[in-house]
């Protein structure tokens, strides 16, 4: 990545208030392991949006992602790991790769398309 792009997804907003609240927040959970219990009655598909998704996790859109892979198409890769994964993917209104080719790859399989509205349409 170039150094701006690195800063760009590295770094916060500001003074990383946010991030590093985030940060401290998870560090107050813990995951507590259940045992001796069958798993294989779980049911942890979603209804989001009049879409079955098979994971209760969704991925956030992420502005550069089509430039944090060095052939410049992190989206299409993101696309192919929502896939494999089955966690719904968000794309973002800042996408390098076209969403036609994001949809094309992305199947019948969940996702959405995160827009900024433009104040002007240039
Ligand atoms: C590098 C970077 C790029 C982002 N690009 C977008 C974007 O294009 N559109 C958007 O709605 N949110 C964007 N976000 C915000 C994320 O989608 C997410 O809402 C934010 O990171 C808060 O989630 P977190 O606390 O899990 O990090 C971006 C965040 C980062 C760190």
């Amino acid at each position: 990545m170039t150094p701006s792009v690195l800063n760009y997804a590295h770094g916060g907003c500001s003074d990383d208030a946010t991030q590093n609240g985030n940060g401290a927040a998870f560090s107050h959970s813990s995951i507590m392991p259940r045992m001796m219990v069958n798993y294989c009655k779980y049911e942890v598909s979603i209804e989001l949006f009049g879409l079955r998704s098979p994971s209760q996790l969704i991925t956030v859109p992420v502005g550069v992602t089509g430039l944090c892979i060095q052939n410049g198409h992190g989206d299409l890769a993101a696309v192919r790991v929502s896939v494999l994964t089955q966690v719904a993917l968000v794309a973002s209104t800042l996408s390098n790769d076209p969403l036609e080719t994001m949809a094309q790859t992305l199947g019948d399989k969940p996702g959405f398309f995160q827009l900024y509205t433009a104040r002007t349409r240039r």
